[in-house]
């Protein structure tokens, strides 16, 4: 086991960590404080390939491994949460899902300009009565011969508002339960689909959260991914991968709020020295530092298990489950340790601590990767 980076993935982590500090730093606060889409940010993201990272150069992709992803995610979470949740539903959602599973001819028209970061994409499987039930779905796509008929309502989508392209999950034979599913590609501007509401949210405020309209939109059957009643395992083997970039977002946001409270920790005085010398202090950080390196094990597990095409259902649910429980523990004690600055703006913690929260909700409750884990340990 070699525990080193290669000289390429600590190229990419440097780089990732300049354009965090360059470009997503100077107004996260502000993006945070009027929920504004990092538009530039994530136009410069797709030209430095982060968008479509591990996709192979044919299709637009930086064709990089699954361990450089995780060092990317971490170093622009740790900045921008929100600016990471784009990078991760487009990288590992979208064009991982398409890379692995579309048509050829899918791939050229929609992977490419997705992978290049041209456009971005979203990934829409969520419903008002169907998140972790995801076998409920109650969004139609009903087989009218060359093409379906699609009508439901998605909520709580990330990139809704911006995405040009959509993969949408729909039932097109509930007789069937899960095998009746299907995953189609939808383009934004078709007739009957509309973009609705956009979410007010706690935290991972920069990005786009909004729900989708599917009212008599005519999905072309070239536009399903997989044959007729793939949809649903589809959409589980995508979420296996998304776990890796939500773990690795939740595991930037951690090590962004205890850089932080290590710095304040150095400087900070009461009771005559710094408050690091106060062993409360102290400890708190080295169970930080402790368990932000064992989140980061357990991504890299998961990434270099998913490079070797191993089944990452188990080792993704893990690195999920750990690292968003770390992001929340850490992001709480950092407020703590940074008393009355912790709690206003200016110092980032408490939009940390905000944005933590979601990585335990999104792709999967931790609740949802406990039935993984188990049902996964049982076999
Ligand atoms: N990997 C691969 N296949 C899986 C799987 C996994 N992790 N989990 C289930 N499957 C397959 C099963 O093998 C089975 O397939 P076959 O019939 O072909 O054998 C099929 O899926 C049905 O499985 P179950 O009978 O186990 O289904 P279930 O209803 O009991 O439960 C579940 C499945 C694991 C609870 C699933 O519904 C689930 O993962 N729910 C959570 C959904 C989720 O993560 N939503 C997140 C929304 S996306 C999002 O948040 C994006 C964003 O914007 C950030």
């Amino acid at each position: 086991m070699d525990f080193n980076l290669s000289e390429e993935q600590l190229m990419i982590q440097q780089a990732a960590r300049d354009f965090a500090q360059n470009e997503l730093l100077p107004e996260v606060i502000e993006r945070d404080r009027d929920q504004k889409f990092p538009t530039e940010q994530v136009k410069k993201m797709g030209e430095m390939g982060l968008l479509g990272m591990m996709v192979d150069p044919k299709y637009g992709g930086a064709g990089m491994d699954s361990v450089s992803y995780v060092l990317a995610m971490e170093e622009i979470a740790k900045i921008d949460a929100s600016a990471a949740v784009v990078m991760s539903v487009n990288n590992s959602l979208v064009c991982a899902g398409l890379e692995k599973f579309a048509s050829e001819e899918q791939k050229v028209k929609y992977l490419t300009p997705l992978a290049s970061g041209k456009v971005i994409g979203a990934f829409a499987l969520s419903e008002p009565e169907a998140g972790s039930d995801a076998t409920s779905q109650k969004t139609t796509a009903e087989d009218k011969g060359d093409y379906y008929l699609l009508n439901g309502i998605k909520n709580w989508i990330t990139n809704g508002g911006t995405a040009s392209y959509y993969i949408v999950i729909a039932q097109t034979d509930p007789e069937k339960k899960h095998k009746g599913i299907n995953a189609f590609i939808v383009e934004r501007g078709w007739e009957g689909f509309e973009v609705g509401v956009k979410e007010d949210k706690l935290g991972i405020r920069g990005s786009d959260t909004h729900s989708l309209i599917f009212n008599n939109v005519k999905v072309p059957k070239e536009n399903r991914i997989g044959e007729d009643g793939f949809g649903f395992n589809f959409a589980m083997a995508v979420l296996n991968g998304g776990r890796i970039g939500i773990a690795s977002q939740a595991l930037g946001i951690a090590s962004g709020a205890y850089e932080l409270a290590l710095k304040y920790a150095k400087t900070r005085k009461a009771f005559k020295t710094e408050i690091i010398n106060h062993q409360v202090i102290a400890f708190k950080l080295a169970d930080m530092a402790t368990q932000i390196t064992a989140a980061r094990m357990l991504c890299f597990k998961a990434a270099c298990e998913k490079d070797a095409g191993k089944d990452i259902s188990e080792s993704g649910a893990m690195a999920k489950l750990y690292a968003s429980q770390v992001a929340m523990d850490t992001t709480i004690e950092a407020v703590q340790i940074h008393g009355g600055y912790g709690y206003v703006k200016e110092y980032h913690v408490e939009r940390m601590m905000r944005d933590a929260k979601i990585t335990q909700i999104y792709e999967g409750t931790s609740e949802i990767q406990k039935i993984v884990i188990s049902r996964s340990i049982a076999k």
